[in-house]
């Protein structure tokens, strides 16, 4: 399976940054529900993506995306209550969430007020219930969306978890010891099998990732680079997080 070479659009700070990613986000929705009447999307977490939300949540911008025909889910979580400051739900929810006419039926929270591996079941039962299933029963979402951590996870697959050797469990629950917390988060498979990933990256700290990345493919020694997208896969970085870059690297 070839995989698809990574789009890198370098901007020269994080409102660009935003502004580039919302515009390809708007694209990406415009594009899947003209070609099959939905658009699925797993958001990231974090906080590089907020500004990118708050422009999604601008009425003038998404002017003509038929927000009913938005199925939103969340890419991983903080196993923390729903208002919990670290609940990237709630964090989905304050900057765009609570500002865009998607009807509440078509926001997928993951669940963390159980048994995390229940979680991990149930979640997985909703993306099957509600996304198309390729030739390998794997659930295909139109659009991932990742940010990166300077140790290169991405979503909650941290270095040295045992979520990176899942490859059946589409939603696993993980313990990340450096953090002493529990997360829950989609899986290699799962992430894979998008149409279409589009990866966050600001920041001088992400610089090292970035470079590992772009310029040493094969020397796969972070999680995001594991990553092996069978669709395309979009990388928006500022200028800070793309300075380890060579010279004219595009
Ligand atoms: C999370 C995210 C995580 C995030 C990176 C980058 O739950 O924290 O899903 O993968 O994208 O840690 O976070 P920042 O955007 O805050 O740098």
């Amino acid at each position: 399976m070839t995989m698809n070479q990574p789009q890198l659009y370098i901007n020269a700070d994080l409102p660009q940054l935003s502004q580039a990613a919302a515009t390809f986000w708007l694209q990406q929705a415009t594009k899947a529900i003209r070609e099959h009447g939905f658009f699925s999307v797993a958001l990231t977490g974090g906080s590089t993506p907020k500004p990118l939300y708050r422009l999604l949540s601008e009425p003038a911008r998404y002017k003509g995306l038929d927000w009913s025909k938005v199925q939103i889910f969340i890419g991983d979580e903080r196993v923390v209550p729903h208002d919990h400051p670290d609940s990237n739900y709630r964090m989905a929810r304050e900057t765009l969430l609570g500002h865009v006419p998607v009807p509440k039926e078509n926001i997928h929270p993951m669940q963390t007020d159980g048994p995390v591996e229940q979680a991990a079941q149930d979640y997985a039962r909703q993306l099957q219930g509600l996304l198309p299933l390729n030739e390998s029963g794997i659930p295909v979402f139109d659009l991932v969306m990742l940010g990166i951590g300077e140790d290169g996870h991405t979503a909650s697959l941290f270095p040295h978890t045992t979520i990176l050797t899942e490859y059946e469990k589409w939603v696993a629950a993980v313990y990340v010891e450096k953090l002493s917390s529990w997360r829950i988060s989609l899986t290699y498979p799962v992430l894979n099998h998008a149409r279409a990933i589009m990866v966050l990256a600001s920041g001088e700290n992400k610089a090292e990732v970035v470079q590992q990345v772009m310029n040493k493919p094969d020397d796969k020694v972070f999680p995001v680079q594991a990553i092996e997208a069978r669709g395309e896969m979009h990388w928006f970085v500022d200028a800070a997080a793309a300075k380890a870059l060579p010279a004219g690297f595009q």
